[in-house]
């Protein structure tokens, strides 16, 4: 009886030291931050006539479907299923307590007459379309003002058929804004996953003035030369989760926002308490970016387990003068990088302004920025680190990176510049430059600002 006491006892001890540490290798995710929730009412969009014939056009069933769901209100909301097929439709909005469910095999795909498509009012912290002045094309599908939307279902799939705008973009003919694929504007408890996301004429999913939305499984294509097609951009948005995905565009796959210059200072409306995790993807442009509309403050940023190929920049923090706001307390760790132009860049010169009103004087401020455990192959330049004269970026940190060169042929790595920067630095290789302190005695890489 003792010895088996002793031996539950025994048993005891050496258990819960090793259950602790499963519990802290336990993969961290999104979910539990907006609830997933199971709709008992269903209707199908072929119950309002749509057609999946690829022809037919289906605005009248989706807006119907959605006009159903809204004025119903069925307790627990509604899911609306897209059955296999695809549906050809103009823009449409959502409505809230819905799930909009694609299944294998779904394609839910905009229609290319860019002459009816509807035009929206430009967003307060931008002042103006971000590409043209005046109003802006409504995204192709809408929210505005929504809480407790889903879309999920079977990696079925979203279709802009960008590429009759980009062409009017490269032809110089648009004379509105292009529209995103994905807008939600003022918009709360929001889950997007296991959606494919194809052809964006524009920004693919921009979550803008929202709160607690989760986006993880989605795929997001457009190809390399597609002009603007930025992935994913939470913008004035707070609590935004984005994790699982694999996204290949033409522009930044990941870029938090917060408005434009004066429009943006105004509206002041930061975007904070964004994580971005288990990302991998390819792009001209950045991988993980930060700007470069800022105006109304970027804070709190992680993003980890980032694999970026075939890349312009891996890590890319910009902003402007004029722009005013902050870049604040941004983490990026554990980020891998294979044949990547410029593996880090931090710069104060970067984008154009909405109009020749905004101020000179309105400085932004970068501030606490860590980056640590990257490693980087066929990386021409390791990266750059430029602020602003009047408002250098401190509390720069820079802990175990190794950004190498081509092998074959062998090229020494470039050097990184710098200019206007404090920080610190500790086992950084290429060394970069003397603004960043070495920390190597003190081992950890000291952020206090
Ligand atoms: C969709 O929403 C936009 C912006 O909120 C609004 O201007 C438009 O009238 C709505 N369209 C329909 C068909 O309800
Ligand atoms: C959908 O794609 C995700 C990856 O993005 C994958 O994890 C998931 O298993 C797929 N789901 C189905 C039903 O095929």
């Amino acid at each position: 009886m003792q010895r088996l006491v002793f031996s539950i006892l025994l048993c005891f001890v050496v258990t819960v030291p090793f259950l602790n540490s499963l519990a802290l290798a336990e993969v961290v995710t999104c979910s539990g931050m907006v609830p997933m929730k199971y709709r008992n009412d269903k209707i199908s969009v072929t119950d309002f006539g749509a057609v999946g014939d690829g022809r037919t056009l289906n605005t009248k069933a989706f807006q119907e479907a959605i006009y159903r769901i809204e004025h119903l209100r069925r307790s627990g909301g509604t899911l609306l299923y897209i059955p296999p097929g695809v549906y050809l439709t103009e823009s449409f909005n959502l409505t809230s307590h819905m799930t909009l469910y694609l299944a294998r095999g779904a394609v839910i795909r905009a229609t290319k007459d860019t002459k009816n498509w509807p035009l929206i009012a430009p967003l307060p912290s931008y002042g103006r379309g971000r590409e043209r002045p005046g109003g802006r094309y409504m995204s192709f599908i809408h929210g505005d003002g929504l809480h407790d939307v889903i879309i999920t279902g079977e990696n079925g799939t979203i279709d802009g058929q960008g590429e009759v705008w980009w062409n009017m973009w490269r032809q110089r003919t648009l004379q509105f804004t292009r529209p995103n694929l994905i807008e939600l504007m003022n918009s709360r408890s929001i889950i997007i996953s296991n959606v494919i996301f194809k052809n964006s004429p524009f920004w693919n999913i921009h979550p803008v003035y929202c709160s607690n939305v989760v986006i993880r499984y989605v795929t997001i294509l457009a190809p390399p030369d597609s002009p603007n097609t930025d992935g994913i951009d939470p913008d004035s948005s707070t609590h935004v989760c984005i994790e699982d995905s694999y996204i290949s565009t033409g522009d930044d796959l990941v870029a938090v926002k917060s408005g434009w210059d004066e429009y943006g200072i105004a509206y002041g409306r930061p975007s904070h308490g964004i994580t971005i995790r288990r990302i991998t993807g390819s792009s001209p442009f950045a991988g993980i970016a930060v700007g470069s509309e800022t105006s109304g403050g970027v804070q709190d940023v992680l993003a980890e387990h980032i694999s970026l190929f075939n890349m312009g920049v891996g890590i890319h923090l910009k902003t402007n003068i004029g722009r005013g706001g902050f870049i604040r307390n941004i983490t990026v760790s554990n980020v891998y990088m294979e044949n990547v132009r410029k593996g880090i860049k931090i710069a104060g010169d970067v984008g154009d302004h909405p109009d020749d009103k905004f101020n000179p004087n309105a400085l932004p401020v970068v501030k606490g920025v860590t980056i640590k455990n990257v490693w980087g192959e066929k990386v021409q330049q390791p990266g750059s680190i430029q602020g602003l004269k009047n408002s250098p970026f401190t509390g720069i940190c820079l802990s175990n990176i190794n950004l190498h060169g081509a092998t074959r042929p062998k090229t020494a790595a470039a050097p990184w510049k710098c200019s206007d920067v404090s920080g610190t630095a500790l086992l950084v290789s290429p060394w970069p430059c003397s603004e960043l302190a070495n920390t190597h005695t003190t081992g950890e890489c000291s952020n206090t600002f």
